[in-house]
């Protein structure tokens, strides 16, 4: 299902052309691990976005990313994202929203796409947030930003199983996995998806 969602929302959404710039939230996450290595085949520079050094590490030196910023020890990340995107982002697949993305918003080519995966920094929100407004930046731009939902695809299921089949069959396609053992964890490892324990899919071994 992850592995469904980041290459819908890249090819879909994103289009991602050779030589654009596509910059992934939650870039170490079952979702975004996809997105990144699918972008780096499509012939982009690629840029993530994660919550550790690690996970930056982790980013660069397995899944092939270009770049990764830790927007936890990163005070600016308008600055550091216009640091590690020279020309612009084309591209932007927003996995958590929040400050990540206004910072992001900041840094849209023209015609640029946000394919809007997940809004993970939102979800336990008792109130609906208010940040900077940013569409302003969105019309003059001409960006397209387009929420989806992977089950708006099950009529391509096949496409996109069989294009990241191949890719893990020929080693291309790498993934992560963080289980749990027991399904007494259930709470505390989906709990954990929010303070980022987690690297590519969290699972809970019954
Ligand atoms: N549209 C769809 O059909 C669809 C399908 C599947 C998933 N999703 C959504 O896509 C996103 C990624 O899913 P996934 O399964 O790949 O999850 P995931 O990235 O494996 O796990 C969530 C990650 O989000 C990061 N995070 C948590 N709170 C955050 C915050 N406040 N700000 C920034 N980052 C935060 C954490 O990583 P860090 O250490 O980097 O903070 C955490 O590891 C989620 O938002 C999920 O709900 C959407």
């Amino acid at each position: 299902m992850p592995g469904l969602t980041a290459y819908f929302g890249l090819m879909d959404i994103g289009k991602p052309k050779a030589g654009e710039t596509v910059l992934v939230s939650g870039a170490a996450g079952a979702v975004g691990t996809v997105v990144g290595q699918l972008a780096k085949q499509a012939g982009c520079r690629v840029v993530g976005i994660a919550g550790s050094d690690e996970k930056v590490e982790l980013l660069k030196n397995e899944f092939g990313f270009d770049e990764a910023i830790n927007y936890k020890t990163t005070p600016d990340m308008t600055t550091a994202i216009a640091t590690a995107c020279p020309n612009g982002v084309d591209i932007y697949f927003d996995n958590v929203g929040g400050e990540i993305t206004d910072a992001a918003i900041m840094n849209l080519n023209f015609h640029a796409r946000i394919a809007l995966c997940g809004q993970i920094a939102h979800y336990n929100a008792t109130e609906v947030p208010m940040g900077p407004r940013l569409f302003p930046r969105l019309l003059t731009r001409k960006v397209l930003l387009k929420g989806f939902i992977v089950s708006d695809y099950l009529d391509r299921v096949q496409e996109g199983f069989a294009a990241l089949a191949k890719g893990v069959k020929e080693g291309k396609l790498k993934y992560r996995e963080t289980i749990v053992e027991g399904f007494d964890k259930l709470p505390e490892a989906f709990l954990s998806l929010f303070s980022g324990e987690n690297k590519g899919k969290m699972i809970v071994k019954a």
